[in-house]
């Protein structure tokens, strides 16, 4: 375990191309290149650039590649034996956002090449409007992504290569003095962000509630922050009937993880609560789900894995604020002891629940961790969560869905999680929809129908924040991608990680 945090760092280099000691040097190449651009690639190719591009072999578009040997005789003395081109799409376009998604595809192919070292050219003078240590963050957190294996359980096929060694390579050396600390921190927000994946993949077998917290405990605390988990007794005492009624159907007890990040001279405020949501295996309970699929539900921990790897780079990266995580963890199964359709629960903030829906059981945890985050002194929430298949259905697999209230908090997390690399989007939380989760019973259901899923969903939630600034992440579509991408493979995507480390150093622009 944390293999993922042994990597090597990221080298920042001036050099010219020619002079790079690398195997292999990357060189991201826009569509409207001419052939004869930028330190003579071309030519160091011994013509093959232009061949490839006049033949269209190499088409330049987003993440097309091509790799050609450097010329020897009577060419160039470039140190690196072998050019990668990789399409990094129109040069107006350039970004670091797309930085980050070209360097993840050039790193994915080195990796399938089993290339020890590498070194990629950043290109920065296409994006006057960034400074050059935003855009090395983005590639050294591109390049970083690439490295992660989800053949953890692999005994047989041949083993990926290790990770190369990496450098990135800047205009010059006054460049690569300001990229080097800000690829340091792309490095370490990868690695954790791989580290999530790594949780998100493990099976349900394997990551049990208490297995969880016990790694989770081992990254939280390797980062500096503290690490607590609260058994069943514990949970009791605290009154969570919702999280103690989602685990009744298991013979796996539940846990309850709270981290606590206090930086030396920290502000009394504000302090950044993370909650995530940390269901080991949902099987959907006593309203169980279809057998076709299921197997998918080992990843329902995965906004919990975010904020515990999220804890372990605020620490290493010494945020100025205190930060507190809760995660509620259990499984959801469907045992003779399970919460049944009807149930009546009381939540530890005082509301009565009645449970039409037992897959609706994200919410009962979350509802409670979220009182508990509260309590805890938190005066800015945050809670990430494979919350509603709903989500999937309005903003597919790229988006995740944006909730919350007031609008000005909600507005400056989408805004750190667009330059995290976290796609997220604003859904309306009219109270109207309130009407949706009335019971006749008790104080509200936790369905509210078909209609607006994932809107009555983070209705439900917002019962639990006491009137704080409290944004929600769904991130149902976006934790685990069903297809490979060029820039991603299939699995686990680490979503939210570096949105919930980055927001840690935003709070001087928050109000409310
Ligand atoms: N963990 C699921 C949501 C989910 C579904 C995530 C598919 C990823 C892919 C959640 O606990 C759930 O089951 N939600 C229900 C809610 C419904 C019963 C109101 C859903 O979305 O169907
Ligand atoms: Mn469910
Ligand atoms: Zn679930």
């Amino acid at each position: 375990m944390l293999s993922a945090t042994r990597s090597s760092s990221i080298a920042c280099t001036g050099s010219a191309p020619a002079g790079v000691d690398t195997q292999l040097i990357i060189m991201p190449w826009f569509e409207d290149d001419p052939p004869g651009v930028a330190g003579g690639f071309d030519e160091a190719s011994g013509g093959e650039l232009s061949r490839a591009l006049a033949s269209n072999e190499f088409p330049a578009r987003l993440y097309d590649h091509f790799m050609t040997p450097v010329a020897r005789a009577g060419g160039p003395a470039w140190r690196a034996r072998r050019i990668m081109f990789v399409g990094a799409g129109p040069r107006p376009a350039y970004s670091p956002e797309v930085v980050r998604k070209v360097a993840a595809a050039a790193g994915l192919v080195v990796r399938q090449h089993r290339v020890a070292d590498a070194a990629l050219v950043l290109r920065e003078d296409a994006i006057p409007s960034s400074d050059v240590s935003e855009i090395a963050q983005s590639a050294a957190e591109g390049l970083t992504l690439s490295e992660f294996d989800a053949g953890m359980y692999k005994t047989e096929d041949l083993r990926p290569a290790r990770p190369p060694v990496w450098a990135i390579v800047v205009a010059d050396d006054a460049a690569a003095a300001g990229a080097a600390a800000a690829a340091a921190r792309g490095r370490l927000l990868g690695e954790c962000s791989n580290l999530a994946r790594e949780l998100a993949n493990e099976p349900g077998n394997a990551l049990t509630p208490r297995e969880f917290s016990r790694r989770c405990e081992r990254i939280v605390m390797e980062g500096g922050a503290t690490a607590e988990t609260l058994d069943e007794e514990q949970i009791a005492e605290l009154g969570m009937e919702m999280l103690l009624g989602v685990a009744r159907g298991s013979s796996e007890p539940p846990r309850l993880m709270v981290f606590r990040y206090t930086p030396a001279d920290a502000p009394a405020g504000p302090v950044l609560g993370l909650v995530g949501k940390g269901i080991t295996f949902d099987t959907g309970g006593i309203s169980i789900k279809p057998a076709d699929g299921m197997e998918r539900m080992k990843d329902d921990m995965s906004g919990g894995a975010a904020v515990a790897c999220a804890l372990r780079a605020i620490g290493l990266l010494e945020a100025p604020i205190r930060v507190i995580g809760v995660v509620p963890a259990t499984e959801n199964m469907p045992g003779g002891r399970a919460l049944k359709p009807g149930d009546v629960l009381k939540s530890a903030s005082g509301k009565s629940v009645e449970v039409v829906n037992t897959d609706a059981e994200g919410r009962l945890v979350l509802g409670d961790a979220l009182w508990y985050a509260r309590t805890l002194g938190a005066t800015h929430l945050i809670d990430v969560a494979t919350l509603t298949g709903a989500c999937t259905v309005a903003l597919g697999k790229i988006t995740s869905g944006l909730f919350g209230n007031p609008a000005t908090w909600v507005e400056h997390v989408r805004r750190v999680a667009d330059r995290a690399g976290d796609r997220v989007w604003p859904m309306p939380l009219f109270d109207e929809y309130r009407d949706q989760l009335k019971s006749e019973i008790a104080d509200m259901m936790n369905t509210g129908g078909r209609p607006a899923g994932s809107i009555t969903a983070a209705m439900f939630l917002k019962e639990f924040t006491g009137g704080l600034p409290w944004s929600h992440m769904d991130i149902a579509g976006t934790a685990w991608a069903d297809e490979a991408k060029p820039y991603v493979p299939k699995g686990p995507t680490g979503v939210g990680v570096r949105t919930l480390a980055e927001l840690a150093f935003t709070s001087e622009s928050w109000n409310p």
